[in-house]
């Protein structure tokens, strides 16, 4: 029984996708029965790295969707609009979706959701967090009889290339950003990945899969890499640590129990170098799951490029085909909830000023006696308890660099101590802010 794609996008993922469909032989038995019968691009004329017969291409993503002959809509092309309503097309048509957008999942997960229940198809999303790495399928399926307590991890392939070269080699920011672009791990506009937004769209997904609940993705306090000054990466290694980009969920006490509160955010992190996340280095992702009581689970692998990603997106395919082929050709059956994965409460996001956290303080003074201890005052005044404070020379006489590393505190003491220690008469300014991890092999 053959199956009927329609892909959405001829780029760096469509691409991938259409080089596994074209070259079934070694895989499993179902890519053989798929077959690519409609391609919507922007450009005809563009040269593509898959050799495809012209008469499968168009300009025109409707006309795939609506095309009888299809009977999967892989949806690739990114962006917000015209892909959200090609999906929803798509559903209204009674056509299964796969997409790796978490850019339109993150934002409009949930009306897709509920198109997709009163449809009754699935809309599968393995390729829109994690690139190669399965996660998604594992969080609504294999870890279902868990309570998480926390997901975790580094989900931005491109600022992790960035980073781990910036660390490794000194590269500089622009450069290893283009080489990002050029290997196609980069968003098509990078503010996404660099600001931080790539990752937000993947912890609001993977967040609201483990509690049950659409997590309102614009209310996610978020920081990127673009401000990152190579000297903290330069203080953070001299100090035990490597900078990361860091997504985090967690589980806060709620009541009542139909609500989940939840503190999700996205910022530069330094982990401590033994910590099992500090070694994720180039494009890979790493995720950490823990939940009661299979305790810690980390997935791990690329999360970004052609290969990787085709790989998730015809996995979710090969799901849809493997359904068709168990309950004939096109018939409609009740979906499986665990596959569809539907929300079961709501998640409430916790207000971050009485969130606790480590944090690296970066401050620049006046190199004269008195400094350190008027901002250790601050901090005590503040109930705010030091873990380090170092000081670091600088190219300029007269002047000094001071870094301080903080125990787990109250994020509106420590607000308070940064406004009293701006306010000292030697501080000329507080230069970077970053958070930290404690100890190796955990992520408290
Ligand atoms: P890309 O290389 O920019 O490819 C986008 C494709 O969609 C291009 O073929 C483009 O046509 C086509 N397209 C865009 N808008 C269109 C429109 N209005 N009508 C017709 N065709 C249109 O993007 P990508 O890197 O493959 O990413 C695709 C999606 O996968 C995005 O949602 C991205 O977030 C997600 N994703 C990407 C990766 C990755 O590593 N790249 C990993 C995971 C998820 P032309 O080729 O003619 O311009
Ligand atoms: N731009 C994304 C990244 C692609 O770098 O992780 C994978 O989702």
């Amino acid at each position: 029984m053959t199956i009927g794609i329609g892909l959405l996008g001829l780029g760096t993922v469509g691409a991938g996708v259409a080089g596994i469909l074209a070259t079934p032989s070694g895989r499993h038995p179902l890519v053989a029965e798929l077959e690519l019968r409609r391609v919507a691009v922007r450009d005809l004329a563009r040269p593509r790295p898959v050799e495809l017969a012209a008469a499968l291409l168009t300009t025109d993503p409707e006309t795939v969707v609506d095309d009888p002959a299809v009977d999967i809509v892989v949806e690739v092309m990114g962006g917000l609009e015209p892909a959200r309503s090609l999906i929803l097309r798509a559903i209204a048509a009674g056509k299964p979706v796969v997409t790796a957008n978490k850019a339109v999942i993150a934002r409009y997960g949930e009306e897709i959701a509920a198109a997709a229940a009163e449809q009754g198809v699935y809309v599968l999303i393995e390729a829109a967090v994690g690139g190669g790495i399965p996660i998604i399928e594992p969080l609504k399926q294999s870890l279902g009889a868990n309570r998480i307590q926390r997901v975790s991890g580094i989900i931005n392939g491109t600022t992790n290339y960035i980073l781990s070269r910036m660390a490794a080699e000194g590269a500089a920011y622009a450069d290893v950003l283009a080489d990002a672009q050029r290997l196609g791990y980069a968003e098509a506009d990078p503010a996404a990945d660099v600001q931080g937004g790539d990752a937000a769209d993947k912890i609001a997904i993977l967040a609201g899969l483990a509690y049950g609940g659409s997590v309102p993705r614009a209310a996610i306090p978020t920081e990127g890499i673009d401000r990152l000054d190579a000297r903290d990466v330069a203080y953070a290694a001299q100090l035990g640590y490597v900078v990361k980009l860091l997504a985090v969920a967690q589980a806060m006490p709620s009541e009542p129990e139909s609500t989940q509160l939840l503190d999700v955010r996205v910022h530069p992190t330094l982990l401590p170098k033994a910590h099992p996340l500090a070694g994720v280095n180039g494009v890979n992702n790493a995720i950490l799951v823990e939940g009661d009581p299979v305790g810690q689970v980390m997935f791990y692998g690329p999360g970004a490029g052609a290969g990787p990603t085709a790989s998730a997106v015809v996995a979710d395919i090969l799901n849809i085909a493997g359904i068709r082929q168990a309950t004939g050709s096109g018939a409609k059956v009740p979906l499986d909830p665990l596959l569809a994965a539907g929300s079961w409460r709501a998640c409430r996001l916790v207000d971050s000023a009485v969130t606790t956290h480590r944090n690296y303080v970066r401050l620049r003074t006046s190199d004269e006696a008195g400094v350190i201890g008027k901002i250790g005052t601050c901090f005590g005044e503040a109930g705010v308890s030091i873990q380090s404070i170092v000081q670091f020379e600088t190219q300029s006489a007269g002047d000094a660099e001071i870094v301080v590393i903080t125990h787990d505190v109250c994020e509106a003491n420590f607000r308070q101590a940064l406004a009293a220690i701006q306010a000292l008469a030697g501080v000329q300014t507080v230069a970077a802010c970053l958070r930290t991890l404690k100890g190796a092999g955990s992520l408290s």
